[in-house]
């Protein structure tokens, strides 16, 4: 009986992951990602369901309260959390993966230390789990603002964090070859450390890289201790958190991959380089920022060929979509066409945008990214840049730009270019912009929504 309910386990397992991939296949397409969200969390459920049923298990009342605190909370949280702020909670709830990992592995080192049974691979989960725990609780301070969003730059960080490590690893080697409980303590204490100053240097802007890389080790810890499982209490069920780890281990390597190519940086660059911790000097920006009316811009684009739309991380800041939205709609009923140039680090996570124009209703075929877009700009008579900076910043094409290398949308090539921001304010990077200074380029000042709002009348007037 015990051996049938086993195999039905898993069974039920092998059809959660293969849920689990269709679910990620479905995410790599803004139009089939909630749909892939959706599978994802309903093999999740099942998972979690069916390992109930694994014989051995003991603690029931714990674990149910286990799930229905971590899963109320996660689910209330997630549904009052705001766009902005989902980089934090991502941070949070990876932060929390991370931990639970390295307790399971603390768990099996402790377990192991009195059989004497595998110990390298849970050494290994240990590692893993405390560094991403605590660099997301770092990670989360810094985007929540409750610490400075710099790099903080301690004196010799490298070989300091370098000796930390190696320090750290030693006690856990340690502790397992002579089998001594006490040394996992400062094991533990100084990989958390580890991950606190791996983080710290590291600023604001890069943390979505970050959290993607500390999602991806997070997964890699928990497919390592599902291995060390395997030949303890969960048996071949084990192996359901080597395959689900193994999946979050690949995607996350793979979107840390994409962001970072995306902004033209190595990954080493944005965990060691410190990016942002000098203020860029002696850039001279010829010229005035020039200002311009709503009015005046509702003319200009009523007789344009066509509208080329760039929202960027000002844009959701504002919350400025529904308006948006409006203008697009208003344009199109004067025959005006537009598009939408979607850069894919505009904003503060991955696919920021494109969630924030489809909750508008804005449809996707009217979504291009940089590739797709990148040539037609020439040609638009209008484009139209909401609170995007950063991307749209020529600077990225200068030699010594702290952007340099950085694929940009190359809107300054347009005939006319209207930039909607409150001010001066500078982007993520911290650095001046070219293009605002350019004679091709009008300010209109304001909040994004309301500026886009003032538009909106205006056309309506026109
Ligand atoms: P940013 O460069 O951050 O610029 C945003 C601009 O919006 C600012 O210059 C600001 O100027 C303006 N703004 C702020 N609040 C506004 C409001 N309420 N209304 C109107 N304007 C407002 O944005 P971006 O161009 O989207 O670039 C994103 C940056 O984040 C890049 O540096 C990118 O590398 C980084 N990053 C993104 C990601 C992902 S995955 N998206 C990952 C890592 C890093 P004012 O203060 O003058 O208004």
């Amino acid at each position: 009986m015990i051996a049938v309910v086993s195999d039905a386990v898993n069974a039920v397992y092998v059809i959660a992951v293969i849920v689990f991939i269709l679910g990620l296949k479905a995410m790599s397409s803004p139009e089939t990602a909630r749909r892939g969200i959706v599978y994802a969390g309903v093999a999740m459920l099942v998972a979690v369901v069916v390992t109930f049923f694994i014989s051995g298990l003991s603690n029931f009342a714990l674990i149910a309260i286990g799930v229905i605190v971590g899963g109320g909370a996660g689910f209330y949280w997630a549904r009052v959390v705001k766009m902005t702020a989902m980089p934090q909670m991502v941070a949070v709830f990876n932060g929390m993966g991370g931990g639970a990992a390295g307790a399971i592995a603390a768990v099996e080192l402790l377990a192991s230390l009195t059989s004497g049974a595998t110990t390298g691979l849970s050494v290994a989960g240990a590692v893993i789990g405390s560094t991403s725990i605590a660099g997301s609780v770092i990670a989360f301070l810094k985007l929540q603002g409750w610490m400075p969003s710099r790099p903080i730059v301690l004196p010799a960080r490298q070989p300091v964090n370098l000796a930390v490590l190696v320090v750290g690893v030693g006690f856990g080697v340690y502790a397992v070859a002579s089998t001594t409980a006490i040394f996992l303590l400062p094991f533990f204490v100084l990989l958390l450390l580890y991950g606190i100053l791996l983080t710290l240097p590291i600023g604001g802007a890069d943390m979505p890289v970050v959290i993607s890389l500390f999602n991806a080790l997070t997964g890699i810890a928990v497919a390592l201790d599902g291995f060390a499982l395997v030949s303890g209490p969960l048996g071949d069920a084990g192996y359901a958190m080597v395959i689900a780890g193994t999946l979050v281990g690949a995607a996350g390597s793979l979107l840390t991959v994409l962001m970072a190519r995306a902004m033209n940086r190595s990954i080493g660059n944005v965990l060691f380089g410190a990016f942002g911790a000098t203020e860029e000097t002696g850039v001279a920006v010829a010229g005035q920022m020039k200002p311009i009316d709503a009015e005046d811009v509702a003319v200009m684009m009523s007789y344009a060929n066509e509208v080329i739309i760039v929202p960027g991380y000002g844009m959701a800041v504002a919350q400025a979509q529904q308006k948006v939205k409006e203008l697009a709609d208003l344009l199109e009923a004067k025959g005006v066409p537009v598009k939408f140039a979607i850069h894919p680090v505009a904003g503060r996570m991955p696919g920021h945008m494109n969630v924030l124009l489809a909750e508008a209703g804005i449809s996707y075929d009217k979504l291009f990214d940089r590739d797709e877009i990148n040539n037609e700009f020439p040609n638009a008579d209008v484009v139209l840049v909401i609170g995007a900076n950063d991307v749209v910043n020529p600077a990225a094409r200068r030699v010594g730009s702290p952007l340099q290398g950085m694929p940009i949308l190359d809107v300054d090539r347009a005939k006319n270019v209207i930039v909607i921001k409150r001010g001066q304010g500078k982007g993520f990077a911290g650095i001046e912009n070219e293009l605002f200074y350019k004679d091709n380029c009008r300010m209109l000042y304001g909040d994004a929504q309301q500026a886009v709002g003032k538009l909106v009348q205006a056309l309506k007037r026109s």
